[in-house]
């Protein structure tokens, strides 16, 4: 074997540390969790009891709501039908489209590396983690991303991105690993280049030592620029494919109710059955928010303001469509790995209408506590304001075509805290 040169060393003991440090945190972050999870359980029981006794100034209050009173609230067999479709969980992934690589263990450990790979961009400064941070569910805690400049959308999370169809808020990738390539070449994100690209990675001995592992042989110096920078994408999304999170709060819960375990169902906070009940009632979220992941994947106008600026508006889906169409990237395209018929026949048959004017996917509502602020422009800061923007919207907000499923809801104070209970135990638990 050769001797390592000091380059290769220093960059190989970087990745350690990196991967060390990523390690730590992540323990962190679990720990936090643990604790936060733990305190509010503690915290709301505690406020449960005191506030069956007194208020703030110390005299006898009523208790908020009847579900409180009865010692403990139960779903009817409607709702016990309902959250049924909100597993099991982790779900089974669909096919990778497109990409041969997904699965290998060599592409998978090389796409992590490469995720956190400064010489993708342009200034060879930038990497994926920038934006994409572990601890906060793969996002970066901003309104709208920062890159080489500022993007005028909300940085996606990653967790669980296996089990979408489109990518971006738009849809405007049909595959995982399209949706990785454009990040290096969009000049507000990584302002990369496939020349540079390939004059600075094509040489590197951890990527060639990975692909030595790959099963069916890949000559690296017969894939021009371009095709290089294809397969460095593919082995990224092999890995941001393995980032599944685990069972919930919510998971448990659902569980237990499908059991008819009620001892298990007493582990679940009150307010988060309320909260629940909401959700799948009058509120109507599952509509949308539906399936394991809580999400059909398909494309809405929830009545978010698409104006990013003075004159300068963002649509959305309507231009999701119109990329992914003229993407050579895309699923019809000669990178196509896989070749499946079905996954192609999804680009050739998108149509684009005005309807898909100000629409986006919607997103997950798994690891919200994590991925704070929310939708497309990180407009929303709180999970209270998201709940507030749905309980206070404004039909006249949604565009013409908009989406009749949406209208004012009439929950006070106490029932928008029951749905953001709720909404916090679909972030991660650990055992
Ligand atoms: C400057 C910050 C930034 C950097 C750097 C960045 N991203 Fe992103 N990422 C975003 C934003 C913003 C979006 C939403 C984009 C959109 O809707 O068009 C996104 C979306 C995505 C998505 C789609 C997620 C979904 O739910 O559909 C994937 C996959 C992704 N990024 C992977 C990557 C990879 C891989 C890299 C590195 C090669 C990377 N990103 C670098 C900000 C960033
Ligand atoms: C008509 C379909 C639809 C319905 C009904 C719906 N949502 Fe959404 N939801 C979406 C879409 C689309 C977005 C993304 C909007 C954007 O980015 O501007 C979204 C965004 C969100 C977000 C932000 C997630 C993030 O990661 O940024 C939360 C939280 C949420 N919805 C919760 C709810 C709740 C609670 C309800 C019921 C009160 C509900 N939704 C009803 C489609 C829907």
């Amino acid at each position: 074997m050769m001797e390592p040169t000091t380059q290769a060393s220093k960059v190989h003991s970087h990745y350690l540390y990196i991967k060390l440090k990523q390690n730590l945190m992540w323990l962190y972050a679990v720990k936090t969790l643990r604790i936060l999870l733990l305190g509010s359980v503690l915290f709301s029981t505690s406020a449960n009891t005191q506030s069956q006794k007194t208020g703030s100034d110390g005299s006898p209050v009523a208790a908020t709501s009847a579900a409180e009173q009865s010692s403990f609230a139960t779903l009817n067999a409607a709702e016990k039908s309902l959250i049924a479709v909100f597993g099991p969980w982790p779900k089974e992934l669909p096919p990778d489209a497109g990409n041969e690589l997904s699965g290998q263990h060599w592409a998978e450990s090389l796409g992590q590396r490469l995720f956190h790979e400064p010489a993708l961009s342009g200034d060879g400064k930038i990497t994926c983690a920038n934006c994409h941070q572990a601890t906060k569910g793969f996002t970066d805690g901003l309104p709208t991303a920062k890159g080489t400049s500022t993007h005028v959308r909300n940085t996606q999370g990653l967790l669980d991105i296996g089990t979408q169809r489109w990518f971006g808020w738009d849809g405007g990738a049909d595959s995982l690993w399209a949706a990785s390539l454009r990040p290096m070449l969009s000049d507000i994100e990584m302002n990369g280049d496939f020349t540079t690209i390939s004059k600075r990675l094509r040489k590197e001995q951890y990527i060639a030592d990975a692909i030595a592992q790959s099963p069916t042989p890949i000559a690296l110096d017969e894939l021009d620029n371009e095709a290089f920078a294809v397969l460095l994408s593919k082995a990224i999304a092999a890995y941001t494919r393995t980032l599944v999170s685990g069972q919930t709060p919510f998971d448990q819960y659902r569980l237990a109710v499908l059991n008819n375990d009620v001892d298990g169902q007493k582990q679940y906070p009150q307010a988060a059955i309320r909260g629940l009940k909401i959700f799948l009632g009058e509120a109507n979220c599952h509509v949308c928010h539906f399936g394991p992941n809580f999400s059909n994947g398909e494309f809405h106008d929830t009545g978010r303001p698409f104006f990013t600026g003075v004159g300068q508006v963002d649509p959305g889906r309507y231009t999701g469509i119109q990329r992914v169409r003229k993407d050579v990237f895309n699923l019809q395209g000669k990178y196509n790995g896989t070749g499946e018929a079905a996954e192609i026949r999804k680009t050739q048959t998108v149509t684009l209408g005005q309807v898909n004017f100000g629409q986006w996917r919607t997103p997950t509502l798994r690891h919200l506590t994590l991925t704070a602020p929310y939708t497309h422009d990180g407009s929303l800061r709180t999970l209270r304001e998201v709940v507030d923007s749905y309980a206070d919207i404004n039909p006249e907000r949604l565009h013409a075509q908009g989406e009749s499923l949406l209208k004012p809801l009439s929950l006070d104070n106490a029932a928008r805290e029951d749905l953001v209970r709720f909404l916090e135990t679909l972030t991660v638990s650990i055992q």
